[in-house]
């Protein structure tokens, strides 16, 4: 669990390049106060012109750079991908990553849909313990991080719903083919991905957390725009997640 201090300052770009069509990564100098920083925290962006900051997972921390990795989908995204050098201001780390030190008896499935994968690349770093990776995509052209988590030594399961690479379809029917009782479930993407593998894991009763995306507005608990209902009481996902227990989400 992360001790580190939220700040909201100034960090120096190191790079802000396009890593594949239409993602980038964005990498600033950290300093020293981040090193408590877990995976699954996210910082939240000041884009210059665009009135709210954007929330994005801390894809990496390692020595004294910090790296977040983005697709362009909107407004904010496509200013930030404009950005080369300079200074961004940024907001966090925020919210509450995995808990790593229960996990270490179990083997470790990570499970990450589209840009999922930014976060879950930081957990595999921190988690030790080699896994499995399942990863799915709409195409193999989104595929992103594939050689760092082979540098890990993960096992690494793809699925492309146009069939582009590995198992036609989602993700999801691979890992329900796969997981086993000692498995334990981290999964971040998108909700129908979270819903089915909630479901997967209910029935395979098998325990995991989930990172959840909720749209997010302040990113500290102010606004109340980011509710999502755990074990039947209304939390906010940017200050009490956005990792939860997916055993407890009801989406
Ligand atoms: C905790 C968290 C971590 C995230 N980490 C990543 C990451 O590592 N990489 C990545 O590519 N994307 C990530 N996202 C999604 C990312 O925040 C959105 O894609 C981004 O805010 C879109 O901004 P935009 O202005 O380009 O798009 P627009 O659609 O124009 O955004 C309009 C508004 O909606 C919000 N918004 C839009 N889509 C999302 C979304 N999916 N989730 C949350 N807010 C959204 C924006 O913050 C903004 O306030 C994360 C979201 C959350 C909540
Ligand atoms: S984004 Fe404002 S309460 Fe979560």
């Amino acid at each position: 669990m992360c001790k580190a201090k939220i700040f909201d300052k100034s960090y120096e770009i190191v790079s802000n390049k396009e890593v594949c069509r239409g993602y980038f990564e964005l990498k600033v100098k950290a300093g020293s106060g981040l090193k408590h920083c877990s995976p699954g925290q996210f910082f939240m962006i000041e884009v210059p012109g665009v009135f709210l900051r954007r929330p994005i997972s801390v894809h990496y921390i390692k020595k004294d750079t910090l790296s977040f990795l983005y697709k362009v989908v909107g407004k904010g995204t496509t200013i930030l991908s404009d950005i080369s050098s300079g200074e961004i201001r940024l907001l966090g780390p925020l919210g509450k990553g995995y808990d790593l030190g229960i996990c270490k008896t179990f083997n470790h499935v990570i499970v990450a849909g589209g840009t999922g994968i930014a976060s879950v690349y930081f957990l595999a770093m921190k988690l030790g313990k080699k896994g499995i990776l399942y990863y799915g995509v709409r195409s193999s052209k989104d595929l992103l991080c594939l050689d760092k988590f082979e540098k890990l030594g993960w096992k690494i399961k793809v699925s492309t719903e146009d069939g582009s690479k590995g198992h036609k379809g989602y993700i999801t029917d691979v890992l329900e083919k796969n997981l086993k009782s000692n498995d334990m479930i981290f999964v971040c993407g998108p909700v129908p991905m979270l819903k089915k593998v909630i479901e997967v894991a209910k029935f395979k009763n098998v325990k995991g957390f989930g990172s959840f995306e909720e749209k997010m507005a302040c990113g500290l608990g102010n606004c109340q725009g980011c509710a999502l209902k755990v074990n039947g009481k209304i939390k906010m996902t940017c200050k009490d997640g956005p990792v939860f227990k997916i055993e407890q989400v009801e989406l």
